[in-house]
């Protein structure tokens, strides 16, 4: 046992990384499990901003650092990053799994043709080459981080690539793909020797880490309702987001997963296309916007924003096998007279409980709100100084607010952040 999975339980952008850096003390390892670098964990340090896409926010706290095989890895943003971390005179003890693939130029430059093409219907990815390199790596033609390893590997997993890439480029989107494989193949000889020094057998450091009776942390990057199956469908990633894929993703027997914890941001945000039905629209959002820095940490997109929807909370959470949830940003709704939940939808004349699988029925169901007292407006300093005070000394309203979302959601609410830094965060008994 003793591995614990941390996920987010909406769209993406909870505050994963954040939770993960302020609970990642008394672990042994941190290891990404799913995604790529699509994700943007913030970790706010004494006022010092971070923000990791592929390295687990396990980093600044010195964790041994996994990347799984369920996780695609942009060795250009993987060196950049490693660079980052070295100006903080920090050099990360990071194992990326042979078995990951990689993403190369050709699926970036696939996934900007691709929702050009799609013109309004486009999904609003991105744009990091996700899906693409999930496309092929179930076409059996990606390249993976051990093909690094053996040449001989290395150039036949690419002559399979390269023929693919080549074909769908230049025949169905009509552009030079000759030049833009090869300049990937290039790139990837260039960058080989720096990184084939992370590579190895990720499944194995796991399991013999948890044998040892060590501690593992499973960062997982978005949210559930971006899963390429329990997501609004297309509007999603293209993997698995959820906490089931924990184990497949980093090759560990799913009996070792001992916790899972939610993390749920006190409102909802959404980045990119797709229903989103508690969405607030007007001034309203605009302020919780600004004030809550709904910015995308990877693309610099302003988040949509709506209220908290616990319906969709508690089927996540009931699916996820959650054990905690953490709630985030109780600070950004301080300040509202009154603050909205939504606890089911309300579909022609009847009520549903849980969200529908399709996104035309999502659109014809309106929220059906619960409302709960408004608690202070405070700036982040006094959050901090109540925050001192233990957990009972934050307001009153928004402990109750935490509370009946424990009720909505039927799970625990253990932890309460209050602001970005890694200290502002207490323990609910
Ligand atoms: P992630 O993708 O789930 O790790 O979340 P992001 O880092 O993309 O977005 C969360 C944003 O909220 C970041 O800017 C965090 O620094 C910030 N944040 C996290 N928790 C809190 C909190 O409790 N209060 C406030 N004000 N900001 C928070
Ligand atoms: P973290 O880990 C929020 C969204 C994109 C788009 C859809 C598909 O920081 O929570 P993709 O590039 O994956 O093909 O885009 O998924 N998306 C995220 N939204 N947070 C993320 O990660 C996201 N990763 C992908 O905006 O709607
Ligand atoms: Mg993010």
């Amino acid at each position: 046992m003793s591995a614990t999975v941390v996920v987010g339980l909406q769209w993406g952008d909870e505050g994963k990384g954040k939770i993960i850096d302020s609970l990642c003390e008394g672990f042994d390892a941190v290891a990404r499990f799913n995604g790529g670098s699509n994700a943007g964990h913030t970790v706010v340090v004494g006022g010092n901003k971070f923000a990791f896409h592929l390295l687990p926010s396990g980093v600044l706290q010195g964790k041994k650092l996994l990347i799984g095989n369920g996780v695609v890895v942009d060795p250009e943003i993987l060196l950049k990053e490693l660079d980052e971390v070295a100006s903080l005179n920090l050099t990360p003890d990071l194992l990326v799994s042979d078995r990951a693939h990689l993403t190369l130029g050709p699926h970036k430059f696939r996934d900007r043709l691709e929702e050009g093409r799609r013109g309004a219907a486009a999904v609003g990815t991105t744009m990091r080459g996700i899906s693409p390199t999930f496309a092929d790596r179930a076409l059996r033609a990606g390249v993976r981080a051990g093909d690094l390893l053996d040449d001989e590997s290395l150039k036949s997993a690419f002559e399979t690539f390269a023929s693919l890439n080549r074909a769908l480029i230049s025949g169905v989107y009509g552009e030079d793909g000759d030049a833009i494989v090869k300049d990937s193949m290039d790139r990837v000889k260039e960058l080989a020797p720096r990184l084939r020094q992370y590579v190895g057998d990720v499944s194995k450091a796991a399991n013999d880490l948890l044998d040892r009776k060590g501690k593992l942390l499973l960062e997982g990057a978005q949210g559930y309702y971006l899963d390429i199956d329990y997501g609004t469908y297309p509007y999603v990633t293209a993997t698995h987001t959820t906490a089931s894929y924990a184990p497949a993703g980093i090759g560990i027997p799913s009996q070792r997963i001992e916790e899972v914890i939610g993390v749920i941001k006190a409102y909802c945000t959404r980045v990119g296309s797709g229903p989103f039905i508690t969405e607030m629209g007007g001034q309203a959002e605009e302020a919780l916007r600004r004030k809550g820095n709904e910015y995308g940490a990877t693309t610099g997109r302003p988040r949509r924003i709506g209220w908290l929807d616990a319906a969709a909370t508690r089927y996540a959470a009931k699916a996820s096998g959650v054990t905690s949830l953490a709630l985030t940003k109780v600070d950004v709704l301080g300040g509202l007279d009154r603050v909205s939940v939504c606890d089911g939808y309300i579909d022609g004349s009847s009520l549903r409980m849980e969200p529908p699988s399709t996104i035309s029925a999502l659109r014809r169901c309106k929220p059906h709100y619960l409302e709960f007292e408004g608690w202070p407006d405070l700036s982040p300093e006094a959050w901090r100084k109540l925050g001192e005070g233990g957990i009972s000394a934050l307001p009153k309203n928004a402990l109750e607010f935490a509370r009946s979302v424990e009720e909505l959601v039927g799970v625990r609410v253990r932890y309460v952040s209050y602001g970005p830094d890694r200290i502002d965060l207490k323990e609910l008994k």
